[in-house]
């Protein structure tokens, strides 16, 4: 099963922002105070906890999640880093990116986080116009948001564009232009996410009272096909669902979590998936900064949540991530985390009629949805991971 030995993907969650869009439901908070060296001290403390269960791995990414990360001080990002490579080695290749919001202040720091050591940068440019971005509740306009985007391109060697479509009243048309004008200004890397409606969020009741109305489902089908052949035609397949990247621009560190690999979670609300003395460990953080901080300041971690999830819960989790990805679920990949063998974890009653319409691939290789099923991956995954009982 697992060896314990794996490389090592860390995530770290600032939960701050200046201000809250209505679309968000991340863990993401405005605070009027942050202490800045409690908060320092605590990520760091945690790294040390987390270490001393942890030995042996290879660190092959890091990377600086929110919330609004662009937040952090400078000097707190070096803190994280030099944390982790005091427990561990970094791999020479090691990606390191940060999330950042497109402002002109937080641009003003991109050179000192890069001096922290950040080597790629994600900016959240979400629309290419300014009636959008109002409608998204955005503190940016567009100019300032590419304006962001060339000061981060100058900052680190590697950038991330995010952009939402699939927004109220926007038609294929608009989209098209829009997503045609952002290639101007993408590198190798782009997240293209519809626009969803997350329970407990001002959108949530704004829409339920009809303030506006979402795509329809054939709208949102045309949507999502114009994406994948503009960005193909470029050069940027996807590689995910919502990702796309120019072979070997993909994010290193996203890729640990679709292929199931070991990923520690530090700070507020962040989870993981490690191995320790063979055993596969769920983890868990509280998710609300001050309770975060203070167990932190009492017994040196924040988590809630730290239990052994046997092979079954494995196997399922596994297929949920790997089938968002164009490569689909390695079967030697596959046998070696979860300590089970792909066929006999799959139903094969449940699975035919998906390959016989050309939905899923079974193969040698493993199992991937085709380019027809991703956008159907929502119900093609209540079949697959429905496991034989015998599994
Ligand atoms: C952690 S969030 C944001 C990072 C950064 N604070 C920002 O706003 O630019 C990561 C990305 O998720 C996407 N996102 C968040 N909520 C969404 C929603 N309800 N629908 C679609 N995309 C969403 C946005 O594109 C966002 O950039
Ligand atoms: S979208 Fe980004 S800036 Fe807006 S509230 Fe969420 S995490 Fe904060």
């Amino acid at each position: 099963m697992v060896t314990g030995t794996e490389n090592l993907a860390v995530y770290v969650h600032w939960p701050f922002c200046l201000s809250k869009c209505p679309y968000c439901d991340f863990n993401s908070h405005v605070a009027a105070d942050i202490d800045q060296a409690c908060w320092r001290r605590a990520l760091v403390s945690e790294i040390g906890h987390a270490a001393a269960r942890l030995s042996d791995r290879t660190v092959t990414s890091i990377f600086f999640g929110g919330g609004t990360p662009s937040l952090m001080p400078p000097s707190t990002v070096a803190a994280v880093i030099n944390a982790i490579a005091d427990h561990w080695s970094i791999d020479d290749a090691a990606e390191i990116t940060l999330e950042a919001n497109p402002t002109s202040v937080e641009a003003q720091a991109f050179a000192d986080i890069a001096a922290a050591g950040v080597n790629r940068i994600s900016l959240g440019v979400q629309a290419m116009d300014d009636a959008a971005l109002r409608f998204l509740g955005r503190a940016h306009s567009a100019q300032e948001a590419l304006d962001a985007v060339a000061i981060a391109q100058r900052a680190v060697p590697r950038t991330s564009f995010d952009l939402i479509y699939g927004r109220p009243g926007q038609t294929v048309n608009d989209w098209r232009d829009e997503l045609t004008r952002a290639l101007d200004h993408i590198d190798g890397h782009l997240s293209a996410y519809q626009l969803t409606i997350e329970k407990g969020t001002p959108f949530f009741a704004a829409h339920r009272d009809g303030a506006f109305k979402m795509p329809d489902e054939k709208t949102a089908a045309a949507l999502y096909e114009v994406t994948q052949s503009i960005l193909t035609a470029v050069g940027l397949a996807a590689y995910e669902i919502s990702n796309h990247a120019r072979p070997g621009d993909e994010s290193r560190h996203n890729l640990t979590y679709w292929r199931y690999q070991d990923y520690l979670g530090i700070g507020p609300g962040a989870h993981g998936r490690i191995c320790i003395a063979g055993n596969l460990h769920a983890t868990e953080n509280r998710p609300a900064p001050a309770d975060w901080l203070s167990a932190v300041e009492r017994v040196g971690h924040g988590m809630r949540r730290d239990e052994a999830i046997d092979a079954r819960e494995a196997a399922i989790e596994m297929l949920m991530m790997g089938l968002r990805l164009a490569e689909g679920v390695d079967r030697t990949a596959f046998v070696e985390r979860t300590g089970m063998p792909l066929d006999q974890a799959l139903d094969q009653d449940r699975i035919a009629p998906l390959c016989e319409t050309k939905l899923l691939t079974l193969d040698e290789r493993g199992v991937r949805t085709t380019a027809r099923g991703r956008p159907l991956l929502n119900a093609i995954l209540d079949r697959v991971t429905d496991l034989r009982d015998a599994a």
